[in-house]
């Protein structure tokens, strides 16, 4: 945890130093325009200033940090005199605010406090994301066992798989088994970013680096410092950026966007691709020597038809995943395992999870998905002619209920029905 001390007078400016420098990252200063020009130019956690500093007021001090980030914990140090203008910066976004003279001990209290709270929205992340791999292949045996080797060295990795093959799940599952597991893992999916918009995401940039730039902002690379940063889609990466990652990749170092300060980050890079970057290398959309060095360690994801044995694992563990849609069902019919098993899934886990979700919602047997209410986008094309008018009716119903996360009174307004009537459609099609 960084932290920057604001206090004029000397003396406990450096006993405040002093005494926070073996737990935390401590820079002191006693000239509050210093302190700003370090805000602006460091990702800082929190600030422990004067209320009563040369040239500027603790509230206007506060709120000129507060505009570089909102994020900065501000405990103010007040005289008994001063109370009330303390009492009135909480009001205005202040954390906290010491008495003089600080008792220490008070003051590392508080900032374990602080450490601590940040640990715990660390840790909320990362319990949301606890991954769960399904197999029962050999060949998902030998990756997994595979990935968790590699995962205990620092070496950049490269997953390669069809889509819905489970690359972003392995990335996860690389991350939870590394010695980094303590910190973050950061995703960023390269397609999703316009080529300066990228940059400044991934770099982060300095207030006035460009027009719109009000505030600092860190880059992701930095918020993942300690961590792993996961670049899926790295293909969609453009090729001014591919330069400077490699960069950051070679020195672990980079510059945020309108500065010439240097900023270190040190960080696991994991990288994800569902196309073939030597094709890519080969015809000059990819740098050879970024693809190099990202791609040290390689785990490919093979598709899910060429390992069969994890279809039916998979099917159960959907069944158990999407309960709540259909509680009474277990099981799987013998005439719809053999339709899992002989289907292709060109959209691999997650086209099978979708065809789960679906059967799970349309069944009306009591405690097994049976083989008609399997559904693939191959076999509906099929079935199309032999569909009733109720048939229809129930799909259209259960395509609208899902797209609305099962929100009866949208999709009752969406469908144009009154809310009694969807119930008992829904009751009639047993689609509760
Ligand atoms: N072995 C598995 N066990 C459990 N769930 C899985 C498994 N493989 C994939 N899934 C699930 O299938 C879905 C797709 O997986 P994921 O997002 O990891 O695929 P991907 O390869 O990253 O796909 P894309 O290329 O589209 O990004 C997710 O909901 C994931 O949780
Ligand atoms: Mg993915």
């Amino acid at each position: 945890m960084k932290v920057l001390v604001i206090e004029d007078n000397k003396v406990l400016n450096n006993t405040l130093v002093r005494s926070l420098q073996n737990n935390y990252d401590v820079y002191g200063t006693t000239d509050p325009e210093m302190a700003l020009n370090h805000l602006e130019n460091e990702f800082v956690d929190v600030v422990i200033s004067d209320i009563k500093l040369p040239k500027i007021n603790g509230l206007d001090l506060l709120k000129k940090i507060k505009e570089i980030s909102g994020d900065i914990h501000v405990m103010l140090i007040t005289g008994y005199g001063t109370v009330e203008e303390a009492v009135d910066a909480i009001k205005s976004g202040a954390y906290d605010y010491l008495l003089k003279p600080v008792d220490i001990e008070v003051l590392k209290l508080k900032l374990s406090q602080i450490s601590e709270t940040i640990n715990i929205k660390e840790r909320i992340l990362l319990e949301a994301n606890k991954v769960n791999i399904v197999y029962n292949s050999s060949v998902m045996s030998q990756l997994l066992a595979f990935a968790q080797k590699a995962a205990k060295t620092d070496s950049n990795i490269l997953i390669e798989g069809e889509s819905g093959t489970g690359k972003d799940l392995v990335a996860r599952f690389v991350h939870e088994n590394s010695s980094r597991n303590n910190n973050s893992i950061i995703s960023i999916n390269c397609a999703n970013f316009q080529e300066n918009i990228f940059e400044s995401e991934l770099f982060g940039f300095k207030r006035g680096a460009f027009t719109g730039a009000d505030r600092n902002k860190r880059g992701l690379i930095s918020v993942a410092n300690g961590g792993t940063l996961f670049l899926d889609e790295i293909s969609e990466i453009p090729l001014p950026i591919q330069s400077k990652l490699l960069r950051f990749i070679e020195t672990k170092t980079f510059y945020p966007l309108g500065s010439e300060g240097i900023e270190k980050s040190d960080i696991r890079l994991i990288t994800a691709t569902n196309k073939d970057l030597n094709t890519l290398v080969k015809n000059g959309g990819f740098r050879d020597d970024l693809y190099y060095r990202i791609s040290v360690v390689k785990i490919k994801i093979p598709p899910l038809r060429e390992r069969k044995e994890d279809i039916l694992p998979l099917a159960y563990f959907f069944i158990k995943k999407f309960k709540s849609l259909n509680p009474t069902i277990i099981d799987i019919e013998e005439k719809a395992r053999s339709k899992l098993l002989s289907y292709d899934y060109p959209g691999n886990v997650r086209e099978l999870s979708n065809i789960i979700e679906r059967a799970m919602i349309i069944e009306s047997n009591e405690c097994t998905i049976t083989g008609t209410s399997i559904i693939t986008e191959k076999t509906f094309g099929h079935e199309e002619k032999e569909l009733s008018l109720s048939d229809i009716e129930k799909r259209h119903i259960m395509n609208v209920l899902r797209k609305n996360n099962y929100d009866k009174v949208k999709t009752a307004a969406i469908l144009q029905i009154d809310r009694s009537t969807l119930y008992r459609k829904l009751k009639e099609y047993n689609l509760q």
